[in-house]
């Protein structure tokens, strides 16, 4: 299979071929999205709560980030990784943001970023990164990161000025020269209408059936973060009554000496137990 580039995903949405992104925090995830051909990975910074375990996204630093980050480009071959630019990572001024945006790209090695919004200022960060050589996915919607503006957890573009204004921050993210963006919790009519009105993919989360590809949290589709799962998430598992099984019998195991047995074991040549036991460091016992 061939390396998946910002080229590959636009050539795709031209062709009318669905986009098909996931999360990863880790290498082991990565690895198994990448060999499934997953398109695009994007290490979310919604690992703030589903790998870190706080209750919104805020809490997770630009370190913490390209930690994963690097932990996912280790297991990609193919994919497009995508690095989600925290809380307060590009909210201060363009500098810093920038600044940001490049250690991404130079310490962990990802192709592209994530910033969330459409105001002007983040249109202008985002124009900024995309001049210097750093692809940025847009996302708008529902952006976590608003959670507190935004009032909760709530459906974005429900009226025709919020889907005109949707649009026209969708328009002048592509103008700033976004590869493409994320439409998160927007009704179908809505994402429908954008996707055919912007000339870059869209890729839906909770956006219905008409964006260009789709994005799901990973652990929401394995079952593995049971806190909370968004109508939108299909679980094709469930991971997380697969682990307390697993760690239940394994527990039972070892309580009841089943494991390990012989085949789980090493053991020292005859000629070395026999010294041993000559030295008294062992008995027939
Ligand atoms: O952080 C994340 O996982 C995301 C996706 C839900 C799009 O932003």
């Amino acid at each position: 299979m061939k390396k998946i580039t910002i080229n590959t995903i636009i050539k795709y949405r031209n062709e009318n071929k669905k986009i098909t992104a996931l999360t990863a925090y880790d290498y082991s995830t990565a690895k198994y999205a990448d060999q499934a051909g997953v398109d695009i990975i994007l290490v979310g910074d919604s690992l703030a709560m589903v790998a870190l375990g706080y209750e919104t996204t805020h809490a997770v630093t630009v370190d913490e980030m390209l930690h994963h980050s690097k932990a996912v480009v280790r297991g990609t071959q193919n994919a497009l990784v995508v690095a989600d630019m925290p809380f307060m990572s590009y909210q201060i001024d363009k500098k810093t943001a920038i600044e940001n945006a490049g250690r991404f790209i130079k310490e962990a090695g990802v192709s592209a970023i994530k910033i969330e919004g459409g105001s002007k200022f983040i249109v202008d960060i985002i124009s900024h990164c995309t001049s210097i050589g750093i692809p940025v996915l847009g996302h708008l919607g529902f952006t976590p990161q608003y959670l507190h503006t935004l009032g909760g957890y709530n459906i974005q573009g429900k009226t025709l000025e919020a889907t005109q204004e949707l649009f026209e921050q969708a328009k002048a993210l592509e103008q700033a020269g976004a590869f493409a963006i994320v439409l998160e919790m927007v009704p179908e009519e809505v994402s429908k209408y954008i996707t055919e009105k912007i000339n870059i993919p869209t890729i839906g989360i909770g956006a219905g059936r008409y964006c260009s590809g789709q994005i799901l949290v990973t652990d929401d589709i394995l079952g593995k973060y049971s806190d909370f799962t968004p109508k939108f998430a299909r679980k094709y598992t469930n991971l997380s009554d697969i682990m307390v099984e697993a760690f239940e019998n394994y527990k039972n195991d070892v309580e009841s000496m089943s494991f390990p047995t012989e085949s789980e074991i090493f053991k020292l040549s005859e000629g070395e137990k026999n010294r041993l036991k000559d030295n008294g460091l062992i008995t027939n016992k």
